[in-house]
């Protein structure tokens, strides 16, 4: 019963820990998206400082975010290379920062600084195209700009590409690791602005940056962010929690039980092995009372004894009978009355407690039985 008691704690709290904790669409999709460890093999181009692996969902929605909502975006890039060629997301993997969560499609520039062509954090407010453009090129269509992360905070980059009216942002990695920060906005104008930004991993971005340097100069590099999958944060570590409480409770209360079981069970298996003790030492001591009663053998079928058969087995006596003389004046055979007394200890015709009169005393334990106590 215990192992199964133990086993079932176990699956509990297993689904417990796993539940899974979103509240977006499709669950093979997530679970597609977790198992997910592709390669960037992309379109056959060189790609610089590949990462092996795509960061996994775990790392896209770390715990240090302090907001509620999650969104993840996927990119889509489409390029000309004699004949039209894209690239698609399979998975999100880009995380919308505060602000505007929504699709936009348009053109993608790698900002540069005017003065420093390898400077692309967009810290500084005077921007150029990564060919040395002017900006003011895109200001009749709709623009992404590409900007790396580094030197300043996203608020500042995106604002500096928001004043050339561009519709999107996407900032990528410095640096190889995998999680990908939720980026802050508190800026009025960028919160209710038509702009949208999003966070992606480096290996994406070094992506889009050798589409551009290789196909973007004459013609359009075109990229649309898309709105991928939504998390609530908080009813997801609140569903958590909950289903933590309930299995800890659960398992204190089954080691509680299982604790008073046991104890239930060891204190019975002593009480038990008391009693059999003190049983065991009444029936010696019965045993020793019982050898002090005088017996007699009948030597002569004379006046010598009370009456002429045994009150136990209902036969006469015979010569040679050995007899059990008790105080009482009653006599029996002695192999019929000594099994009697050593269970009840009195007489079984007068109810004389015979044992106790030659010292026998039953043991507190025992009173309850066939006493012979006052
Ligand atoms: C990605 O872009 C290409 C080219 O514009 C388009 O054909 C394709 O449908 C797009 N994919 C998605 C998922 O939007
Ligand atoms: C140009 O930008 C790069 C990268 O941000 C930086 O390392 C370098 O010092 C800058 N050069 C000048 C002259 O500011
Ligand atoms: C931005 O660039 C200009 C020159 O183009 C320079 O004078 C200014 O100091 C730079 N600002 C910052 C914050 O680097
Ligand atoms: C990457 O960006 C962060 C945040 O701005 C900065 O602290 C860090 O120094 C940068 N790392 C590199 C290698 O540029
Ligand atoms: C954002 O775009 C919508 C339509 O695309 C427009 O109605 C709205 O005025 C724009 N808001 C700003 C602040 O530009």
């Amino acid at each position: 019963m215990k192992p199964l008691i133990f086993l079932c704690v176990l699956s509990i709290a297993k689904t417990g820990g796993s539940i899974d904790t979103r509240d977006s669409q499709s669950d093979e999709k997530q679970k597609e998206f977790i198992n997910n460890g592709v390669v960037n093999t992309f379109a056959g181009l060189p790609v610089a400082g590949t990462v092996k692996t795509e960061p996994k969902l775990e790392t896209l929605l770390e715990i240090s975010d302090t907001n509620r909502y999650i969104t993840l975006a996927f990119l889509n890039v489409s390029w000309f290379d004699g004949i039209e060629k894209y690239k698609e997301d399979e998975h999100e993997r880009s995380k919308y920062g505060m602000g505007r969560v929504m699709d936009v499609e348009g053109r993608l520039v790698y900002v540069t600084d005017s003065e420093n062509e390898t400077d692309h954090s967009a810290c500084n407010s005077s921007l150029r195209d990564s060919f040395g453009r002017s900006l003011s090129l895109y200001h009749n269509m709709p623009w992404i700009a590409l900007i790396k992360r580094g030197g300043c905070d996203f608020e500042k980059k995106i604002l500096h590409v928001y004043s050339y009216r561009a519709v999107g942002a996407i900032i990528f990695n410095n640096n190889s690791g995998s999680e990908l920060n939720y980026m802050k906005i508190t800026n009025k104008e960028l919160l209710e602005g038509n702009i949208t930004s999003v966070f992606t991993p480096m290996y994406k971005g070094n992506q889009l940056v050798e589409i551009i340097k290789n196909h973007g100069e004459h013609n359009p590099v075109k990229l649309s962010i898309k709105q991928g999958m939504r998390f609530d944060k908080k009813s997801s570590l609140n569903h958590r929690s909950s289903v933590l409480f309930v299995t800890i409770s659960f398992i204190i209360v089954m080691v509680i039980s299982m604790l008073w079981l046991i104890v239930y069970y060891y204190q019975r298996f002593r009480y038990l092995q008391t009693k059999e003790n003190e049983q065991k030492m009444d029936t010696n001591k019965a045993k020793e009372a019982l050898r002090k009663i005088p017996t007699k053998t009948i030597k002569t079928l004379s006046k010598e004894i009370e009456s002429d058969c045994c009150a136990v087995c209902i036969e006469a006596y015979r010569l040679n009978d050995v007899l059990r003389c008790l105080p009482c004046k009653h006599e029996f055979h002695r192999n019929c009355i000594d099994p009697w007394l050593l269970q009840n200890y009195t007489c079984p015709l007068c109810k004389c407690r015979v044992l106790k009169q030659y010292g026998f005393v039953v043991s507190r334990s025992n009173e309850s039985g066939p006493s012979t106590n006052a």
